[in-house]
């Protein structure tokens, strides 16, 4: 073992010191000392994911030989849609996501489905082992080869965890959460920025050397704020979010990085009783429920990497009290509805500056979809209006700051699924060539601007000068 010991250095100079002090006495800089363990320059080790242990000679590149990649089903589908197909040997990936979003109950899920190819070695910090059994329980793998083949383990320090798994072999190592884990050598509190990021290290070192794929749980904050995950992100292989409202049931998975696939994969899966569950038909997952058409709510396409998903956008107008009228964006970025707001009353006759103005995304959704602004201008229309728009009736459009609709990406696949989830009318942006795209069993409204499209899904005839009257 290479003689190893703890300094304080600084992650703005880089200057190691002896012991913590609220300020860098070298750069002056407060609160950046982090616990590291330096090491001893021979036992200096570069990880890679590509080349394990490869001699350092230059190599062109048409004389590479190509990677190859040996996937593991999870046999959730949806996970093994965002993962590129599977889980590969020897890499590290990190799942994120708010405290109590699910993640210990996916990877639970998935480690029963791993365990087709080999052991599951799943280390707790968090929960006791007990504590997992009862989740297994509920989950019903406690029989059959999940209940053999995982094997759970209340460690929390990772040199015994991955001691552990040197010595069971196991194929898949979950260790549920990094905040939770310790290194001896340090001796800040676990959690803190510098046991996080030394626990990865040497889990990767593990995962390199014996070819375990590990799976790593990051508790991360809505605003992304607790820094221990986010550092680990540029180390390892694949970073997975679990996203959602915990008081929804709906959650979507998404790879935000992935050295073996795309990025552009989503999964989306439902909170039931028995864990989570993919859902049949993800297409229409975000609409609220069909039978309300109150106004100021208007359906949005959105696309999710490659996926068309129809969102329910609401939004709700109310005369301001005194003082700066509220604006509240859930799901939707608030300065997008800032924007809005002004566009709206500035170019489409939609007064709205002394309002209270509330916009969410129905089913818990968080996304920053710029193919959203139309249907949130339309639903802030209808809501002010007191107008319903039609419930057959699909919005698609980024809206530009003169009031123009500027086209966005994948509009046919859009319009496709609208189609298919009985959608009858699409109100889009024009194109540059001027023709509405054809789309079967759909009516596509092509408009140049926002004052238009509120024209046509509320019913009122826009006048020759473009001023929208009541029809
Ligand atoms: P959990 O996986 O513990 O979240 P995380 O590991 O991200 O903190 O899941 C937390 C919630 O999920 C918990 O409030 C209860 C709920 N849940 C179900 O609804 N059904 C289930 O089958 C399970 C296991 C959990
Ligand atoms: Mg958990």
């Amino acid at each position: 073992m290479a003689r190893q010991q703890s300094r304080y250095v600084c992650q703005a100079c880089g200057t190691a010191h002896l012991r913590w002090e609220g300020q860098c006495r070298t750069c002056g800089a407060w609160n950046t000392l982090v616990e590291t363990l330096v090491r001893e320059p021979e036992q200096k080790r570069r990880l890679s994911a590509a080349a394990p242990e490869r001699a350092n000679v230059p190599q062109s590149l048409s004389g590479l030989r190509e990677a190859e990649l040996v996937r593991t089903p999870t046999g959730i589908s949806e996970v093994d849609r965002v993962l590129g197909g599977g889980l590969v040997p020897g890499s590290v990936v990190l799942l994120g996501g708010e405290p109590g979003i699910g993640k210990s109950t996916l990877l639970l899920q998935a480690a029963a489905g791993l365990t087709a190819i080999g052991d599951v070695l799943y280390a707790t910090g968090e929960e006791s082992a007990g504590q997992v059994r009862l989740r297994a329980g509920r989950l019903g793998l406690l029989d059959g080869l999940a209940g053999e083949r995982i094997r759970v383990v209340a460690e929390n320090e990772v040199g015994r965890i991955a001691e552990l798994s040197r010595s069971a072999r196991p194929g898949v190592l979950v260790v549920d959460s990094i905040q939770t884990v310790t290194v001896d050598e340090l001796e800040g509190p676990a959690g803190s920025v510098g046991q996080v990021r030394e626990s990865a290290l040497r889990l990767m070192e593990l995962a390199k050397q014996d070819g375990i794929a590990v799976i790593v749980v990051g508790h991360v904050t809505k605003d992304g704020t607790l820094a221990g995950p986010k550092t680990l992100e540029h180390l390892v292989d694949v970073v997975l979010s679990l996203e959602g409202e915990r008081t929804a049931t709906l959650r979507l998975l998404r790879a935000t990085k992935n050295r073996f696939g795309s990025t552009e994969e989503v999964g989306v899966f439902e909170m039931v009783e028995r864990g989570l569950a993919e859902v049949a038909d993800p297409g229409r997952a975000f609409l609220a429920s069909a039978d309300e058409h109150a106004p100021g709510s208007v359906v949005g396409a959105t696309l999710e990497g490659t996926r068309p998903l129809m969102v329910e956008v609401q939004g709700l107008v109310a005369p301001g009290s005194y003082g700066s009228p509220r604006r509240t964006a859930s799901g939707i970025d608030a300065n997008r509805l800032a924007l809005l707001i002004a566009v709206l009353g500035r170019r489409a006759g939609v007064g709205l500056g002394s309002h209270d103005v509330y916009a969410n995304l129905a089913g818990g959704l968080d996304l920053a979809d710029p193919g959203l602004d139309l249907p949130l201008a339309l639903a802030l229309a209808s809501s002010l209006r007191d107008k319903p728009v039609p419930p057959d009736l699909v919005a698609i459009g980024e809206v530009g700051l003169l009031g123009e609709l500027r086209p966005v990406p994948g509009l046919d696949r859009r319009l496709r699924e609208a189609a298919r989830l009985g959608f009858k009318t699409a109100v889009v942006p024009r194109s540059r060539h001027g023709v509405a795209p054809e789309v079967k069993g759909i009516s596509v409204i092509a408009v140049g601007n926002l004052r238009e499209a509120i024209g046509h899904a509320l019913g009122l005839a826009p006048d020759p000068d473009g001023r929208a009257q009541r029809g």
